[in-house]
């Protein structure tokens, strides 16, 4: 029996993965109108506040996203932003303008065209927002082996990612290159691709399966127990929706098992717990984040609105104090008493993320205890 996921391909193996995927978004694709799924597409709407950001992005750029959810970090004027699989440079654009003059972005791909698309635009994109210098870089590279592009560990606020984790064949690496890139307190804060069931392993040969994003995808609970072997203790799920796979041929393959577009926050920060534990702890959000004035969605399960006290389990609190949140809140409590399990929580995350997300893809908790 099957205990959960295993990276099992071979170097030869994982080279030629490697070359379709970028085979499929170098040469197969012109343009986000040639995929045949909805997986690589984002069906949410851009926040307000993005949408003027977005309309000053290149055309060219805006072809070839193919991405499938928001990954806009909240509070990050003058940070450092690492977007692995940054394709086009959509998402790092729109990052450029948040991050501001004083911030810095880095986007990574291995596929040139790509890169060739992304790079060709950052005077275009430096002017239209304004900046003396640009604040966005491309790197080449594989996002398995993010130790071999230079970045210093523990050097960035937050790492994004749109799409892509499922494209990888070691998806541990990649979740350990983004836990040793982040500074205490930063977080990863990515959109991707999941199933409710592991892949049998004739369709993670498809190539057209694959490059589409669907059956390099994790099932959701591998992933949970993938993160948290990681370090990332309290993976939170801010949204999810499952796909349309509108090609017939495509869904003849995929049969019955269903997949699901996630947008997941995972906050590294010292101290928090495998469980939501109560320490009867209080925060209170003071709507002073630049586009939240009403309130802050940390995840799905946690809407803070301004002026509210709300009670919040042990990594909860962690996630807002220990953070750059931290001057965005009041707290009351500290660890010294315990008082049990967190009471709104479960004690079993496993098993959750899967059936919530079929049943409530708006608001499911997603590995997130409380
Ligand atoms: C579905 S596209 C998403 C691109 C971009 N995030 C966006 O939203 O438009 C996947 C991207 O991941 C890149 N990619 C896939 N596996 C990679 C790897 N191991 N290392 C670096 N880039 C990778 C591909 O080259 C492609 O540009």
């Amino acid at each position: 029996m099957q205990s959960g996921y295993e990276n099992t391909s071979t170097e030869s193996s994982k080279s030629s993965v490697k070359a379709e995927v970028s085979d499929y978004y170098g040469k197969t694709l012109s343009s986000s109108s040639d995929l045949k799924t909805d997986a690589c597409c984002t069906a949410e709407a851009l926040p307000d506040f993005a949408k003027p950001i977005v309309s000053q992005i290149h055309e060219e750029v805006l072809m070839k996203y193919y991405g499938c959810g928001i990954i806009l970090p909240e509070s990050i004027e003058g940070c450092r932003v690492l977007d692995l699989g940054s394709g086009s440079g959509r998402d790092c654009y729109v990052l450029s303008k948040l991050v501001g003059q004083n911030g810095h972005v880095v986007g990574v791909d291995m596929t040139d065209e790509q890169l060739a698309v992304a790079n060709s635009h950052r005077e275009y994109m430096r002017e239209k927002f304004g900046f003396s210098e640009s604040n966005v870089e491309f790197l080449k590279g594989d996002i398995e082996k993010l130790d071999e592009l230079g970045l210093k560990e523990e050097s960035f606020d937050s790492v994004v990612s749109n799409c892509v984790v499922n494209l990888a064949e070691d998806k541990r690496a990649v979740l350990q290159g983004a836990y040793d890139l982040l500074k205490d307190g930063g977080e990863f804060y990515f959109s991707d691709v999941y199933s409710d069931r592991r892949i049998p392993a004739e369709l993670q040969k498809d190539p057209v399966l694959y490059g589409e994003c669907l059956s390099g995808a994790l099932y959701i609970n591998d992933f949970l127990d993938m993160a948290k072997s990681v370090g990332f203790a309290d993976p939170r799920q801010i949204t999810g929706r499952p796909l349309e796979i509108g090609d017939k041929k495509t869904q003849e393959k995929v049969g019955s098992i269903q997949f699901y577009s996630i947008t997941y926050r995972m906050v590294k920060a010292k101290g928090m717990e495998p469980r939501c534990e109560d320490y009867g702890q209080a925060v209170r959000y003071k709507g002073s984040i630049e586009n939240f004035a009403d309130y802050f969605t940390l995840d799905a399960d946690h809407k803070f609105e301004k002026g509210r006290i709300y009670t919040v389990c042990g990594n909860t609190y962690l996630m807002l104090k220990n953070t750059r949140f931290e001057k965005h809140f009041d707290f009351w409590g500290d660890f010294k008493t315990h008082y049990g399990l967190y009471h709104d929580c479960g004690t079993s995350t496993e098993g959750a993320a899967a059936t919530t997300a079929s049943e409530d893809t708006s608001s499911a908790s997603g590995g997130s205890c409380c």
